[in-house]
């Protein structure tokens, strides 16, 4: 039998729970938005994300209004679940990489094709200008609204085994990809064997010897450690896919004109000094990696992995054709 006056004590204990949050982190008058994002402290893109903290608090309309609560490290779940909690609400806020994004919201996953851009500053072109705005746009059928884009520069394979000098280097390598499809058709088009795991799951599989390598941007293989157990990093530069800050449209809808204008302001200019800080980790992360003996080397026959990818355009042209060519038309 339930004892009603423990009964009572609960009750007044969750109404109190509730009136005051149970963890200290809920501000009264304000409305909390959890953000949430794989990196650690001190990573460019968490930099970035501390900078969107510190302007939202500043700002005079939103520091009154809303009390943002940056979840680092990936402590609320890899991209794929921060993604699902986004999508129904149960965060708010999330800063994740396009190419899970593009298994919720398809438009958007033509960035993740292999050698879309001729370059970074193409990329920038085409992200910061009309394809960019359009690209965000087509979030809003998923329940999303797209803020601002992060730089994740350029993503190479690594792994444990041997340098990747030509494509029968890679041929039967075990390489972790996100949880990305074109990313899988990737791997095996250059004669991996892809394996879908989230972010915080490749240390322990590289290892184990589970997978045989992985692939993303020096800074990633360093913030993660993974260079101490795949020493080899081949510049391949296979997909330069950006990073995304994300607001639930939910919540977009409860802020008003001036507020959403002033959240979209600081998030772009929190991206502007993403950014930068990018450039500066870059170089320090490829000096730490160095120094702790990893080898580093350039792949002289890039032709060859552009052409093993060309069938993914072929694949894909349906839904991405006229975007592509669009892409490509940027100067
Ligand atoms: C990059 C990106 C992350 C992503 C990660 C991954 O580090 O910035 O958002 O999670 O790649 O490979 O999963």
């Amino acid at each position: 039998m339930i004892d009603s006056r423990r009964f009572r004590w609960f009750q007044a204990a969750a109404a109190l729970l509730l009136l005051f949050g149970c963890s200290g982190d809920s501000v009264p008058g304000k409305e909390r938005l959890i953000l949430s994002n794989v990196h650690v402290e001190g990573y460019p893109t968490a930099q970035g994300l501390r900078d969107f903290e510190r302007r939202v608090g500043e700002d005079p309309l939103l520091g009154e209004r809303l009390a943002l609560d940056l979840q680092l490290g990936g402590v609320l779940g890899n991209e794929k679940e921060t993604l699902e909690k986004l999508g129904f609400g149960g965060i708010q806020m999330a800063c994740t990489s396009v190419a899970p994004l593009a298994e919720f919201s398809r438009t958007i996953g033509v960035l993740t094709l292999p050698y879309l851009f001729r370059d970074p500053e193409h990329m920038w072109r085409v992200l910061d200008g009309e394809i960019g705005e359009e690209l965000l746009g087509s979030l809003e059928a998923n329940g999303l609204v797209g803020l601002a884009w992060y730089d994740a520069g350029a993503r190479s394979f690594y792994n444990r085994q041997r340098p990747v000098r030509s494509l029968e280097d890679l041929a039967g390598l075990k390489i972790r990809v996100q949880k990305s499809e074109i990313m899988r058709e990737m791997v095996e088009a250059l004669g991996g064997s892809p394996v879908s795991l989230g972010f915080k799951e490749v240390y322990t599989n590289l290892y184990t010897g589970a997978i045989d390598g992985a692939e993303n941007n020096v800074p990633s293989y360093r913030s993660e450690r993974h260079f101490e157990v795949a020493k080899y990093y081949s510049y391949d530069r296979h997909s330069t896919i950006p990073d995304l800050l994300m607001i639930h449209r939910g919540v977009w809808q409860r802020l008003s004109e001036e507020e959403r204008a002033a959240l979209r302001r600081a998030a772009r200019e929190s991206s502007a000094a993403q950014r930068g800080f990018w450039r500066d980790y870059v170089e320090e992360a490829l000096a730490a990696v160095r120094e702790a003996g990893s080898e580093i080397n350039e792949i002289d026959d890039v032709e060859s992995f552009q052409r093993a990818v060309e069938p993914l355009y072929v694949k894909h042209a349906a839904l991405y054709g006229d975007l592509v060519e669009r892409i490509r038309a940027v100067e």
